[in-house]
């Protein structure tokens, strides 16, 4: 069978992270086609207004930035170190782009996989006992936000809930994972015809859900190396070596030593706390330990470095040695 080039681009995109610049993915199906659940008017403005004044904003905030060369999921996975522009219009791209993908009018509907319907038994009992908990989950978010189907680090399905434009993927949420099926709760989603009746909706909505495409998103993401990423996030002494990192390493690239040469102490005590931490439970093997010891190691070089009153330049090449070594442990990297 012959893949459109569309279609093919947006399923890597889905797999890899978008890459820039971003643009509005085109609607599987005509915005009349998932009425009556959703009006033609509401889907039109929803899509060609509200999702792509995020990509526009978006992609103006990244240009001629250091982010420009990142994908989507980089840009989201630390979007506490990020400005609000591009945390809220990341997550809106994101998450939106996952919402046209998961609907489709009933009669283009296809069924769900035993292997999502084996997890959704084992993770919630029943069908009825996940419709339940998650349009409880939407029907109880304040304000504006999402509901979330996502996969967790240890490859469990939850139901989770953010605010705004927030996303399980990102470093500000606690329950984090892969979504695999989302429900948009902005009013902008619904009020044109449902005006304040959010439930009337989420029902509504719900029927369009496509499992088949559901399904897809879950044997993708039970196999995307993004959970192990977001497993070591969640590594309490990692996360915390990573602010360190991040706030002595980031300026020593633009000739910044001040904030190393103060810290170098806390530098090395932080590698000290990580290489004596447990690691999550799939990363604990030895490849991880030989990395962590040997940052400890650099990071004890670069603290008696500064001891000594090393010259700028020395401490900015074992800075990049440092921050070479720890993101071989941690993989990916926020800059
Ligand atoms: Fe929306």
């Amino acid at each position: 069978m012959k893949i459109p080039l569309f279609t093919l681009l947006f399923l890597l995109g889905t797999q890899i992270g978008f890459t820039q610049p971003f643009f509005l993915p085109k609607l599987p199906y005509s915005y009349s086609e998932y009425a009556p659940q959703i009006d033609a008017l509401t889907m039109e403005t929803h899509h060609a207004k509200h999702h792509q004044s995020y990509v526009n904003n978006l992609n103006k905030a990244l240009v001629g930035t250091r982010m420009e060369s990142q994908t989507l999921i980089d840009l989201m996975f630390y979007a506490g170190f990020r400005s609000d522009v591009v945390r809220n219009n990341a997550g809106a791209h994101y998450n939106h782009s996952l919402f046209w993908e998961i609907l489709a009018p009933l009669s283009a509907q296809s069924e769900m996989s035993q292997e999502l319907s084996t997890a959704i038994t084992k993770d919630f009992i029943s069908m009825d006992s996940l419709k339940k908990t998650f349009l409880n989950a939407a029907s109880s978010r304040f304000g504006s936000g999402w509901a979330w189907l996502i996969v967790s680090p240890d490859k469990k399905l939850m139901i989770t809930s953010t605010s705004n434009q927030d996303n399980p993927i990102m470093d500000v949420v606690t329950e984090r994972g892969i979504p695999i099926m989302a429900i948009d709760v902005w009013e902008h989603a619904y009020y044109l015809n449902y005006q304040n009746r959010r439930a009337d909706y989420l029902n509504a909505v719900w029927s369009l859900i496509n499992w088949g495409k559901v399904s897809e998103k879950y044997t993708m993401a039970i196999n995307d190396s993004l959970l192990i990423e977001l497993e070591k996030d969640s590594w309490p002494a990692m996360m915390e070596f990573h602010k360190v990192m991040a706030q002595t390493f980031h300026p020593s690239e633009s000739g910044d030593l001040q904030p190393i040469r103060k810290r170098s102490g806390e530098f090395f005590a932080k590698a000290i706390l990580l290489t004596a931490s447990a690691p999550p439970k799939s990363l604990n093997n030895i490849a991880i330990h030989e990395g962590l010891t040997k940052l400890e190691k650099k990071c004890n070089e670069i603290n008696s470095l500064v001891k000594k009153g090393a010259k700028d330049a020395v401490l900015i090449k074992k800075m990049a040695e440092s921050h070479d070594l720890f993101h071989n442990v941690q993989g990916l990297c926020h800059d």
